[in-house]
């Protein structure tokens, strides 16, 4: 047995850690089957001395072990390793990893923050009119930096910076890292995080140049839809705080930081902004340097950055490029994306403007731009002359397509590329089936959770919104564990929902809070319970579950506080309902009621977890359910309301007598036969519709809705050309064309949330109720529709799971990999469970509901058997 991904705070060797009590975990291999741990001993050295030993420890335990060695120092990298005894009772392997902290103090930052002069009048050099197509505000990006002088290079050298705006740091003319938008988006007011780069390699003896450039960003630009307040949501204008720690040979230190010394001057990049884009003139000739205001002594809430940055994950060329007139061409890059365009100019000559514009999609050929709404999404270079690269790096869109306009010649498809940016989260899942459809609908899936996983959970990445909408990433958050190791991401962003918290107990419809001041809605505010308890149950978080526990018990008894009836009525805030619904509408009060239900269960269930006190809210979750059955059920099993998501509700969140819940599969499962197997279902309801249905014995049903290709379904939108998940079903309609302008992004993953199901069910790798972090695996492989075989792989925190099937004629093949420390229930669908052979041998397998179940330890496992 081999230990292997070893990760400190959910992260491979993280540079500039701020937690003063870290996790440590790892995961095993084995080719054995009924490995597992029985014992581990950590120890830890700074500079090969040794600081932390465990000594032996016989335990099971691979998650999240924290750190409880000696305190940790600023600035110290800590070599780790890990040693596993297994079940043999032999010493199974080691392996060994790393984490650096980064400034655990306030008294570490001498830095200040510095930015152009407020009062200086008139502003340096400001961009024109036409270097900036949009209102105000738009200041020129700050060009900062200042030099240094070293006799000798350091042995090690590291760059702790951050930003209000976004910035892109330098060291004798080189980018520093590969960090794309930083810092990021939080709650600013709250916590601003900062980066650190090792730039060991990048300091040299002799004069050194430090610089950054920053640009309005979250900080100062535009974000989100309210005409009102566009823009300059934390401040006016971009500032920049940051020091260089430089150690040599001789034990000795120097810090650069940002102070007075420093200099700026406008350079090429003339305005750039989020939502509008970026202007560069190549041949800018800066003016005089002018020096920096100090503007800030007090660093503010600085924390280090917890998760991936966000990055260039990938390159996608062009496929095609079309001429459309003298130097306008449209390029297909074959794919919804979210990034931007690298283009290629080669001797031009300079003063060519060049502008790009983006859209997700063409109306008669040309540019679809009404739904971006007020954002422009365009760059635009001047060029300098000479062959050059263009690539804007302070903003981004979400396209598949770009209008080039003012190319000098004509651009080969291998000089158009985009490039992808999102966190950089690992993706570690894999589906892959016999139907190519649901192949597309699971990349579409992807990407969209690669497109709206920018800084923060976002609703979209196209128009004036890319808010951290809490309903969209409650639904949607299941299908992203999935897909990658969110971990890190989503506690990260967590702290904005439980920041955002009003006095009342209520979370908000969107975190950062930046628009609607209000408690969120019903399924969007319940986002701050549901999400913690998703990454307790995924990733064994139980330190994100220990913070978030008391906002989350303030959020519930905020709703009973104001619903003393414990119908959830919602009369002081707004509500959504389910929203997005087609040809249904599903009672608002049912909806939210059942709701409070699940969140009221979930505090109850977690305060268990915790080892506190659950009878309050198991006594509270048992009222509201009794209410809500007195309130909305019917003697014959019908939910009020009689909509698919009203039964859904019912059903998932177990708010039925036993002896109504048959029916009330037969009311939904009637509701979607009569429209010819189709969905009404919104945001809210389709993450329970799949399912819910295959739970109580519809797989049949679920896999109809997978396949259908009529409007409205997923299948609709791929046979109309979708490579991302739509917001809305009817986004575009041979019936009604493109839906209204004001509301129709293309790439919004809600709609997503079925992409849990297609791992759960259709290749079936679950876990059972009581299981955390995948440690008793519920295996339940759903052949059906059109399908003939269909897999998923999971690299899980306690390490790879599979599961797939595959049918021959009679014969169901079953292959399943479990984890090193994890068992399994596997249920076989099978009409005879006295036909299951495991690699060829008969194996005992109890008759069940499904078929036959089998007890499964550690291993990889080929099982075959009549199927059904
Ligand atoms: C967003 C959604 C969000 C919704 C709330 C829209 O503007 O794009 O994704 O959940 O508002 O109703």
């Amino acid at each position: 047995m081999t230990p292997y991904g070893l990760t400190t705070e959910q992260r491979t060797e993280p540079l500039g850690i701020g937690e003063r009590q870290p996790r440590l975990s790892w995961k095993s291999r084995s080719d054995r089957r009924g490995a597992a741990q029985t014992a581990y001993r950590i120890t830890a050295e700074v500079l090969g001395r040794i600081v932390w030993d465990t000594g032996r420890r016989e335990s099971d335990e691979t998650l999240l072990v924290p750190w409880d060695g000696p305190v940790l120092q600023s600035v110290t990298r800590y070599h780790w390793r890990v040693q596993v005894w297994d079940e043999t009772g032999a010493a199974a392997g080691q392996a060994q990893s790393w984490f650096e902290t980064g400034l655990l103090h306030r008294d570490d930052w001498t830095a200040v923050w510095i930015g152009r002069d407020p009062v200086a009048l008139p502003p340096v050099d400001p961009p024109t009119d036409e270097e900036r197509s949009f209102p105000d505000p738009a200041a020129a990006p700050l060009y900062l930096w200042r030099d240094f002088e070293l006799a000798e290079p350091p042995i090690r050298a590291r760059l702790y910076a951050t930003a209000h705006g976004v910035y892109e740091p330098s060291l004798n003319g080189e980018k520093v890292g590969d960090h794309e938008l930083a810092p990021g988006w939080t709650e600013y007011h709250h916590r601003l995080q900062y980066q650190t780069y090792d730039v060991t390699g990048q300091v040299r003896a002799g004069v050194n140049v430090l610089g950054a450039i920053v640009a309005d960003g979250w900080w100062s630009g535009h974000v989100g839809f309210d005409p009102s307040r566009p823009a300059r949501h934390y401040g006016t204008a971009p500032a920049y705080l940051a020091q260089l720690v430089l150690d040599f040979a001789d034990g000795s230190r120097r810090v650069i930081a940002t102070d007075g010394d420093w200099q700026e001057r406008p350079g090429p990049i003339r305005s750039a902004d989020l939502l509008m884009g970026q202007f560069v003139d190549a041949g800018h000739h800066a003016g005089p340097a002018a020096p920096v205001a100090v503007l800030d002594t007090e660093p503010g809430p600085l924390v280090a950055e917890p998760d991936e940055p966000i990055r260039v994950t990938a390159e996608v060329p062009a496929v095609a490029v079309e001429q459309r007139g003298p130097g306008r061409f449209i390029v297909d890059f074959g794919q919804n994306l979210v990034g931007r365009v690298q283009l290629r100019i080669r001797g031009a000559g300079p003063g060519h403007r060049i502008v790009l514009r983006h859209a997700e999609v063409l109306t008669d050929g040309e540019l679809y731009l009404d739904n971006l709404r007020r954002a422009q999404a365009t760059d635009t270079y001047v060029t300098a002359g000479g062959d050059e690269v263009f690539e804007p790096q302070f903003t981004f869109h979400g396209f598949r397509y770009a209008e080039i306009t003012g190319y000098p010649g004509v651009p080969a498809p291998a000089d158009v590329t985009a490039r992808v940016l999102h966190n950089n989260t690992p993706f570690t899942g894999r589906f892959a089936c016999s139907d190519p459809t649901v192949e597309q609908l699971h990349a579409n899936i992807v990407w969209g959770q690669r497109g709206n996983f920018v800084a923060v959970p976002t609703d979209c990445p196209q128009r004036d919104e890319r808010l951290g909408w809490l309903a969209d990433a409650q639904v949607f958050a299941p299908t992203a564990t999935r897909n990658a190791d969110v971990s890190a991401f989503l506690a990260r962003w967590l702290r904005d929902v439980m920041d955002g918290q009003n006095a009342d107990g209520a979370f908000r419809d969107v975190a950062p809070v930046l628009v609607l001041d209000r408690e969120g809605a019903p399924a969007w505010g319940d986002a701050g319970v549901i999400i913690p308890w998703l990454l307790w149950r995924t990733y064994g978080d139980r330190r994100t579950l220990e913070r978030s526990f008391a906002a989350m018990a303030a959020w519930v008894q905020h709703i009973r506080r104001h619903n003393p009836g414990l119908l959830w009525q919602n009369r002081t805030g707004n509500s959504y309902g389910d929203w997005l619904q087609v040809d249904a509408d599903t009672p608002r009060d049912v909806l939210a009621t059942a709701y409070f239900a699940r969140s009221a269960q979930i505090v109850a269930d977690a305060a268990e977890v915790l080892g506190r006190d659950s009878t309050p809210y198991r006594t509270l979750h048992a009222a509201i359910r009794k209410t809500f059955i007195e309130a909305y059920v019917g003697a014959d099993g019908a939910v009020e309301g009689g909509t698919q998501t009203a039964y859904l509700l019912a059903l998932g969140f177990d708010l039925l007598p036993p002896e109504l819940v048959d029916a009330a599969v037969g009311h939904l499962a009637a509701d979607i036969e009569k429209r010819g197997n189709r969905l009404t279902t919104g945001f809210v309801g389709v993450s329970l519709l799949c399912p819910v249905l295959s739970e109580h014995g519809r797989s049949d049903l679920a896999y109809a809705l997978l396949h259908q290709d009529e409007f409205p379904s997923w299948g609709y939108s791929i046979r109309h050309g979708a490579t991302t998940i739509w917001e809305r079903w009817d986004g575009w309609t041979e019936h009604g064309g493109f839906q209204s302008a004001a509301m129709n992004s293309f790439n919004h993953y809600s709609l997503g949330s079925i992409g849990d199901w297609l791992y759960g069910h259709v290749a079936g790798i679950d876990q059972t109720p009581g299981s955390v972090a995948y440690r008793e695996l519920l295996l339940r492989p759903q052949p059906g529709g059109r399908l003939t075989w269909a897999r998923a792989e999971q690299e899980t925190a306690r390490g790879l799971v599979a599961c797939g099937w595959s049918l021959d004629g009679e014969l169901l093949t079953v292959t399943v990999a479990v984890p090193p420390g994890s068992t399994a229930v596997l249920e076989i669908p099978t009409s005879d469970p006295g036909s299951v052979r495991e690699s060829g041998a008969p194996v005992p397998a109890e008759p069940s509901a499904r078929g036959a179940t089998v007890r499964l330890t550690s291993g990889r496992f080929t099982f075959t058997a009549t199927s059904y």
